[in-house]
């Protein structure tokens, strides 16, 4: 008894001190967080189809307001329509945007939270483009068309070049005279700011292909302008891939940047003091990526919401017969599975630990978030501790329990059979459906049935309270 009191003690010490540190407040250059929990970037198609944003995604952005994150990144924000993924985002591409953006800051701000708008560009990795765009090849660094859907591109010319790098920037002032805390570049993960960075995407033989140099200077001439735009006092940070793993599919394909030449990056990206005033840590160059979000892939819930985009690209009927084939779709499940590795929670804290390392020896004033799998108390106050990283974001686990940071005050992480499975189902019905958590078996209920209903209701109930109560 004496025995298992002293244990439970100590537990609740060791609690008690991964809480403070997680609680405690994050101060970037030009901002603090109240705490090292930031909710990661989750694109929903929650708006109009012309990219005016809607009542359900201000629902949708109070949800982790609410629930005690210290900042909101917020889902991709095309900066144009020839850089949507798919439709029905909310754009940042007009000074119309900017009432509908100051209403998501100001129901941010009325719980304490942070907002950032993550400015984006698909590039090459266009979904579903939407009407406008059905009749243009995606912008990209390339000719060459994206190797998993096959989405046909067109290498930008220097002309095309300036106009995105200037959509950037009149991105970043809408997002300031909007009244949002900052702004992230969409650097990661495939879409078009990695097409740029990554020596297995950018074939370009001119200033803007080649060596290193050459291929961040587009996202340089983005953080310039953005910097003209805004100022050096605006919060400006970039996601990016510490690694890309770009064979991750076809072992053919060239493995792009290693954490070597992301690292001569990020440095590069720092400007001096006047580039990127935080990172925020991801890997795997499309999206999604056996890496990002890092999990499972639900073969039942693919083959069901894929076929949308069997129109867009050369090569996605192959995929969808693949993903319909029983034994084939197993075989590319566990491909997938094998290619993420053992790790899902901190999935990229040994990376963000290199980056922070060499950007610290820089510029210690520069900060540093990760993405990937966090839930519990101890993982993340450990990334912090060691040095990976000075906070964390989070996307699926937040879906999964939006009020996540008010349950690690408390205790290591969700109840059991409460917890983010990492099943990815919410990731393949956003596609067609409502973003929410789609695993049944977290739900409540006897029976399927009930199951379900639960399910639904709380998918749904994103859009409570609604536009004309
Ligand atoms: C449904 C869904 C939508 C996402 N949308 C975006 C996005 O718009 N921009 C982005 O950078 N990452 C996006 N991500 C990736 C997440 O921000 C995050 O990096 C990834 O899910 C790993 O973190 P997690 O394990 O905490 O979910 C999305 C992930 C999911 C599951
Ligand atoms: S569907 Fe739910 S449990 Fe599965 S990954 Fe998404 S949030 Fe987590």
């Amino acid at each position: 008894m004496g025995g298992s009191s002293t244990a439970a003690a100590t537990i609740e010490h060791l609690h008690n001190d991964n809480a403070a540190l997680i609680f405690s407040p994050l101060r970037f250059r030009n901002l603090e967080a109240k705490n090292r929990l930031f909710r990661s970037n989750l694109s929903g198609m929650f708006d109009d189809y012309n990219g005016h944003g809607s009542n359900a995604r201000v629902n949708w952005e109070r949800k982790f307001a609410k629930g005690g994150v210290g900042g909101i990144i917020s889902s991709y924000a095309p900066v144009s329509v020839r850089g949507r993924i798919l439709t029905r985002y909310a754009m940042i591409d007009n000074d119309d945007k900017i009432p509908f953006w100051r209403r998501i800051g100001e129901t941010a701000h009325e719980h304490g939270a942070l907002f950032m708008m993550q400015l984006s560009h698909s590039g090459r990795q266009q979904d579903l483009g939407g009407v406008e765009n059905v009749y243009k090849k995606a912008l990209s660094s390339t000719d060459r068309s994206d190797y998993f859907h096959g989405i046909l591109a067109q290498k930008m010319s220097l002309e095309d070049i300036r106009t995105v790098v200037e959509q950037f920037a009149q991105g970043a002032r809408r997002a300031r005279e909007a009244g949002l805390d900052g702004v992230e570049l969409h650097g990661a993960n495939g879409y078009l700011l990695t097409q740029f960075l990554s020596s297995g995407i950018n074939d370009r033989e001119d200033e803007y292909g080649g060596s290193l140099e050459n291929r961040v200077r587009f996202v340089l001439d983005i953080i310039r302008g953005i910097r003209r735009e805004v100022g050096y006092d605006f919060h400006l940070q970039m996601k990016i891939n510490a690694v890309d793993h770009n064979d991750w599919l076809y072992p053919w394909q060239k493995k792009g940047n290693s954490l070597e030449e992301s690292l001569r990056i990020c440095r590069m990206l720092l400007d001096d003091g006047k580039g990127v005033d935080a990172f925020h840590i991801s890997s795997g160059s499309t999206f999604p990526h056996p890496r990002n979000p890092p999990g499972d892939l639900p073969m039942r819930e693919l083959v069901r919401w894929y076929d949308g985009m069997l129109s867009q690209g050369t090569r996605t009927r192959l995929n969808y017969a693949i993903f319909r084939n029983p034994v084939t779709a197993a075989l590319f499940r566990r491909y997938w599975i094998w290619r993420r590795g053992k790790i899902i929670e901190g999935i990229n804290a040994e990376y963000a630990a290199e980056v922070t390392k060499a950007i610290r020896a820089v510029d210690p004033s520069v900060k540093v978030l990760v993405t990937g799998g966090f839930q519990h108390a101890d993982a993340i106050a450990g990334a912090i501790r060691a040095g990976a990283c000075d906070g964390v974001s989070i996307g699926r686990p937040l879906i999964a329990n939006n009020d996540l940071p008010q349950i690690l005050q408390t205790q290591n992480g969700p109840d059991p059979g409460r917890e983010c499975t990492y099943c990815n189902k919410c990731l393949i019905n956003d596609l067609e459906n409502p973003l929410g958590c789609y695993e049944m078996s977290r739900f409540p209920g006897e029976t399927f049935e009930a199951k379900h209903a639960a399910m639904i209701e709380e998918v749904m109930s994103v859009f409570s309270p609604p536009t004309f109560p």
